[in-house]
């Protein structure tokens, strides 16, 4: 595997790969590589030439400096995760190869920026999309990989796309769980034995909903998901929403995907989920 911590390496191979006709896949990431993340190199090794995994613990998209300060950064067991599947670059830069001091950004994404995760965690979608724009850029990547456990991420990456004409496709992974159904995160790492047994009602309520479905009757559904994670000891729910998959209004009749979001702090860990219901 090639392994580039500047910008200057990484763009002088990727010109010679173009130059042969390879197409080129991005995978973006924070590292703690888990299954979830291997899935999406998986999928880009299976639709692209050569694969690009970078891993990049991005400054400017986390709100809360202690949750950027105790993210989990296990670098040489990624570069062996990356190494045992083949993956065929790993970029990894520091800070200051991607951010000058003074840099300002803000993209007009509209309502999706603040809603849901936009509302707990303010200007994260700002970072998110400075920093996908700035590989997107460097990269230029034929397709890019992304999971759907970060749904409202895809819809705001592919409202970027858009607006800026991006020359990239989008590709929307499904999301890995563990055998017991909780979605894989780099955050379960820091679930005490009891809350990571807790965060389990997460995945069992989107379970629930998702059999459950009527459309005539979302806010019982609703109040029912909310009563049950609620009732879970150390589970403090921030939201659950059922909501349009294009726009993450409140779902109505006429959307074609409906999909429930939750997110929940369990202890000291804030963990989001979310499960397709409909369409
Ligand atoms: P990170 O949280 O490391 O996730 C990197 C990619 O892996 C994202 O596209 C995310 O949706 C996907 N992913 C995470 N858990 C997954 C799971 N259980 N199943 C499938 N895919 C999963 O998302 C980010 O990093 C950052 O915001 C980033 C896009 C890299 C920009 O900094």
């Amino acid at each position: 595997m090639e392994h580039f911590t500047t910008k200057a390496q990484l763009q002088q191979f990727l010109a010679l790969q173009s130059a042969k006709g390879k197409t080129i896949g991005l995978v973006p990431t924070m590292g703690a590589l888990h299954n979830g993340h291997l899935s999406l190199i998986k999928q880009a090794q299976q639709q692209c030439d050569v694969v690009v995994c970078s891993i990049f613990v991005n400054p400017t998209q986390f709100n809360d400096p202690a949750d950027l300060e105790k993210y989990p950064r296990p670098i040489a067991q990624d570069i062996k995760k990356l190494e045992d599947i083949n993956c065929d670059i790993l970029f990894e830069p520091a800070v200051a190869e991607i951010y000058d001091n003074n840099e300002h950004w803000h993209l007009n994404i509209g309502p999706l920026e603040d809603l849901l995760e936009g509302k707990y965690r303010p200007g994260h979608y700002q970072g998110v999309t400075q920093v996908v724009h700035k590989f997107f850029d460097l990269i230029k990547p034929d397709v890019a990989f992304f999971g759907q456990k970060d749904y409202q991420q895809v819809l705001i990456i592919r409202r970027m796309i858009a607006l800026l004409n991006m020359p990239v496709k989008l590709i929307m992974c499904p999301i890995e769980r563990e055998t017991d159904g909780l979605a894989m995160s780099s955050r379960n790492i820091h679930l005490a034995a009891d809350d990571r047994k807790h965060a389990l009602i997460l995945s069992q309520t989107l379970n629930k909903i998702k059999q459950h479905f009527d459309i005539n009757n979302i806010p019982a559904l609703k109040q029912q998901a909310e009563d049950e994670i609620n009732s879970k000891p150390g589970v403090q729910l921030d939201y659950f929403a059922i909501a349009d998959g294009e726009t993450l209004l409140p779902a109505n009749k006429n959307s074609k995907i409906t999909i429930a979001l939750v997110a929940a702090k369990v202890g000291h860990t804030r963990l989001i989920d979310n499960m397709i219901i409909a369409g």
